[in-house]
Order: C-alpha cells, then structure tokens, then sequence
C-alpha cells in the first residue's frame, strides 16, 4: 500500500486527555494528523465492544486515554478502563489482531506535549505492524 496512512481512533477521557489534545493544539505542537478523537466523559465508559468495532471497521489501531490512575473524575473510571483493556487484549487474537494495536495511556490534562509525542510514537508503532486486514474492506 503505497498512500497508506495509519488511522488511529483515540477514546479520550474529557477531562484529561481531550484536554491534553486541545491544549497541544492551541500550542501549536505537531503531531501527525492519523488521529481521530472520540471523547468520552471517562475511560470507563469505553466498552470493549466499541474497540472491536472500530478496529472491524478498519480503524489500524485504538488508542484509550484518559486521567492518570487516581485522578479520574469518577473515582475508579480508568482502573476498570485498565482491566477491561488487559482482558481485551487477550482475546483480541481471536478476531485476528495484534494486541499491540490497542494502546492505553494516561496523559493529563496539563500534557499536552505527552499528548502529542503519544501521538507521534503510536503512528511509528502501527506503520511497523502494517494495515489493519480489515480495513482492506473498508476506509474510515
Ligand atoms: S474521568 Fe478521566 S479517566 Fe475517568
């Protein structure tokens, strides 16, 4: 695929990490453009379907983000984003991806540079896993 460009769909906590990404906009950091956020009031509303789904619909990885343990806005929000993502993990081989292309960080909302260097370093990792094989079928 010549004019291949990572897509990454990035479930972002509204507090923290949409923070984070919008404050490394209006600071004119420079990320690559392979993101698309989808913010969430908190990453423990990120169900595990939704990632199942965007990786199906040809998203080439998922990016969960949201406050660093002990600062989610919902007390334990991103300890149950934590495990759902570890068992996630688990049985992603089963739909036939890589568990490297579901990443879960936590980026403050002060952290606009983390948000953007994230960014940065996702897109290297997936351009080194290639397409996702379902997005052959379907382009986001
Ligand atoms: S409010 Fe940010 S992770 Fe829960």
């Amino acid at each position: 695929m010549d004019n291949w460009k990572p897509v990454i769909v990035a479930f972002v906590c509204n507090w923290c990490t949409y923070t984070a990404a919008d404050l490394a906009g209006t600071s004119r950091l420079i990320h690559p453009p392979n993101v698309r956020l989808i913010r969430m009031m908190c990453t423990g509303m990120v169900d595990p379907k939704y990632v199942i789904k965007a990786l199906l619909e040809g998203a080439d990885a998922v990016l969960i983000s949201g406050c660093h343990p002990g600062d989610c806005h919902y007390i334990n929000g991103n300890f149950k984003a934590r495990r759902r993502v570890k068992l996630l993990k688990e049985i992603l081989p089963r739909f036939g991806f890589d568990e490297r292309r579901v990443k879960l960080t936590w980026i403050g909302a002060s952290e606009g540079v983390d948000f953007a260097k994230t960014i940065k370093e996702m897109v290297e990792e997936v351009k080194e896993l290639g397409p996702n094989e379902a997005r052959k079928q379907m382009v986001l």
